[in-house]
């Protein structure tokens, strides 16, 4: 089984308010296609949800946000998920959305619900989650980021490999010259943001990788406007980005 996130900046344009980048969510669904094996999809919030969520100060911080910067976040996710779904459902990936309320309480992952989104990929429908504005309970609600769901999803499901489909390349070691980090094995490299040189978002990324190699999975980062890629490394194990190596044991 493969665990997919496609990142925010793949699927809208960060740096225009609700645009979906349209031409590249079909590229990427009908190269998802091509993919024989169970794989669950979860997506960012880009231009749709980051947008809001700045817009009404709210945080992956517990907290009491505004009511209505709750509401408008989780309504502009709702918008670009059925983007995502609709792109999925014309292109036959059988798309069986599950908004994270469905496996999340306050913010634990419901194992039993989890399993259950394996039974579900290994049938001929392929999950659908994303990052959401959720309740946490006592009034507060958090933003759940998409990364975050992959870890809980990797911990629990040990998936064969989770990819993160990014806007670039994969992960530079010099941002001015951007040489691509082809290979991270997780027990000799130490991460660190400075050594790294990467943007805040993408350090976030990182940590996540960094923790989901941790459980013994391998983790890929691909430019998500080369979906073949995506198909390459999944059914020849040709990485052309950045390879986290599971830590064995893990
Ligand atoms: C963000 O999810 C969800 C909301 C802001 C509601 P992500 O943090 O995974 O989104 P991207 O991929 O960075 O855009």
């Amino acid at each position: 089984m493969i665990l997919i996130k496609l990142g925010g900046s793949i699927i809208t344009n960060k740096e225009k308010p609700l645009s979906p980048r349209k031409t590249t969510i079909e590229k990427i669904s009908k190269n998802l296609r091509k993919i024989s094996e169970p794989i669950i999809v979860v997506h960012g919030g880009g231009s749709y949800g980051h947008y809001w969520s700045v817009k009404y100060d709210m945080h992956t911080k517990e907290k009491k946000y505004d009511a209505n910067g709750v509401s408008i976040v989780k309504n502009s996710m709702i918008d670009l998920n059925k983007l995502i779904l609709n792109s999925f459902q014309s292109n036959k990936l059988n798309p069986y959305c599950l908004p994270p309320t469905d496996f999340m309480m306050g913010n634990k992952p419901i194992i039993k619900k989890i399993k259950e989104i394996k039974k579900i990929a290994q049938s001929e429908l392929t999950p659908v989650t994303y990052g959401d504005a959720l309740w946490f309970g006592s009034n507060k609600t958090y933003i759940l980021s998409g990364d975050k769901i992959m870890t809980h999803l990797a911990k629990i499901l040990k998936p064969r490999l989770c990819i993160f489909a990014l806007n670039e390349d994969g992960l530079y070691s010099d941002l001015k010259s951007k040489k691509l980090i082809k290979v991270i094995d997780n027990q000799k490299v130490k991460i660190s943001e400075n050594k790294m040189d990467v943007t805040g978002g993408m350090t976030r990324k990182v940590e996540e990788a960094k923790k989901i190699s941790n459980f013994g999975v391998n983790v890929f980062f691909v430019n998500g406007n080369k979906p073949e890629r995506i198909v390459k490394a999944v059914k020849n194990r040709e990485f052309q980005g950045t390879l986290f190596r599971g830590k064995k044991n893990g």
